[in-house]
């Protein structure tokens, strides 16, 4: 199959090496071009729970036009950048393509579809964990759940021959569900309990629950949008999504959150597709979402004084 990775940072890059190690005409698209030029040259390295090895059959570049029209786009850019990513890229995409989103945040498939049909996408979430540790060097921190679904809940033949594609390439725990809108909400309440509080506090995850104060914040915050899930139709899988949040913050104690990560080197974060969007969505459902709202004030005023 031919597939593309718009946004071959760590996750996609972990995510397209296997998909080309089992065989896949595999191309990466991305704006970072010393990671490009290296995966050109000596191939991608990847090193950690999969194993340590270079794999050489992967071309990347960073013009769409190198790359053609593809069976498969698999998105895995920041949310932050999830529409100009599409149409700066939409060279790929053809009547035929399947656009698979596997971004963290809400909003991705709305802005997937400014310029896809929405009848070509489908979605997911992953539990993988991935950091880039120098152009073309991946290291694969941690192994775990990759779940896809259509955006209708149909479980199609499409949906079970993608499926199939990620477990012929030794991705451990491939799954297809009927409710795929409620695992990334699922997901979504992870992040609006731990991100922000993490970003402002310069906590790492676990330590959230060693103060009744920070702790207090994460379960009003993952309960304020719960009720939003629910005022939006969202189905969720976790029947206690304020525990499931703290049970994630335990196990991934030490985790310096994507966050953390991004307000610590002063970049753009995430906050406006996790708790800026519970807000948003509220307001459309007459929900209060104070805490959620202080949470994105804090973090959208952190990044407008970087220095
Ligand atoms: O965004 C993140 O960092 C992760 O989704 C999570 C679960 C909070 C772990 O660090």
């Amino acid at each position: 199959m031919k597939i593309v990775i718009v946004g071959a940072g760590a996750m996609g890059s972990v995510y397209g090496g296997l998909l080309a190690e089992a065989g896949n005409e595999v191309y990466f698209l991305d704006v970072y071009k010393e990671h490009v030029d290296e995966i050109n040259r000596n191939g991608l390295w990847i090193e950690g729970t999969s194993g340590d090895r270079y794999i050489k059959n992967i071309k990347a570049s960073t013009n769409p036009e190198d790359v053609g029209i593809v069976d498969l786009a698999v998105i895995f850019v920041k949310s932050t950048i999830t529409e100009e990513a599409i149409r700066s890229n939409k060279a790929v995409i053809g009547d035929n393509t399947i656009v698979l989103t596997l971004q963290n945040g809400l909003g991705n498939i709305e802005k997937l579809e400014t310029v896809v049909n929405r009848t070509q996408i489908i979605s997911g979430t992953t539990s993988h964990g991935a950091n880039m540790l120098a152009p073309g060097r991946i290291r694969h921190a941690g192994s775990g759940a990759t779940v896809l679904g259509e955006l209708d809940g149909k479980v199609t033949d499409r949906i079970n021959k993608i499926a199939q594609i990620f477990i012929d390439a030794k991705f451990e725990d491939v799954k297809v569900s009927p409710n795929v809108m409620g695992i990334i909400w699922d997901k979504v309440l992870v992040n609006v309990g731990i991100n922000p509080l993490t970003a402002i506090t310069g906590l790492r995850n676990g330590e959230l629950l060693d103060y009744p104060e920070t702790e207090w914040i994460l379960e009003q915050a993952v309960s304020e949008g719960e009720k939003v899930a629910k005022a939006a139709g969202i189905t969720l899988n976790t029947p206690d999504p304020v525990n499931h949040c703290k049970e994630v913050a335990e196990k991934t104690r030490e985790n310096v959150s994507s966050m953390l990560a991004d307000v610590s080197k002063h970049r753009k974060t995430e906050i406006d597709n996790i708790n800026g969007a519970i807000v948003r969505i509220g307001e459309k459902h007459n929900i209060d979402t104070p805490v959620n709202r202080v949470l994105t004030n804090l973090v959208l005023w952190k990044e407008k004084v970087y220095k």
